[in-house]
């Protein structure tokens, strides 16, 4: 299993962006002491989601937020609640938070 950070790396309402060989970009963020995973493609243009680095959520830290057009998701299911692509869903990667307090790819 791949290790690719650990839980301290990523604080609540917060997103750090990543990029392996094998997904491509993807970040977490934390919500309520849940780690949350999706690639970094908006569904509207498959563009990636951010401008400012590691910058993934909207001003209010609530929704996940598209730079680009301003989609707004649910930071627990990725779904588009607002926006162009209403309905469409980000890409979610399983990931798994271990006792060393590592998050692997699951
Ligand atoms: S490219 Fe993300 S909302 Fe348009």
């Amino acid at each position: 299993m791949l290790k690719i950070c650990m839980t301290d790396d990523i604080p609540e309402r917060e997103a750090r962006a990543f990029d392996t060989e094998a997904l491509g970009t993807f970040f977490i963020t934390q919500r309520d002491g849940q780690f949350f995973a999706y690639k970094n493609i908006c569904p509207h243009l498959q563009v990636e989601l951010e401008i400012l680095e590691n910058q993934f959520l909207d001003q209010d830290q609530e929704f996940i937020q598209c730079s680009t057009h301003g989609a707004l998701f649910q930071v627990e299911t990725g779904e588009c609640i607002s926006g162009p692509c209403l309905g469409e869903s980000l890409t979610a990667i399983p990931i798994q938070v271990h006792s060393d307090g590592g998050i692997y790819l699951a």
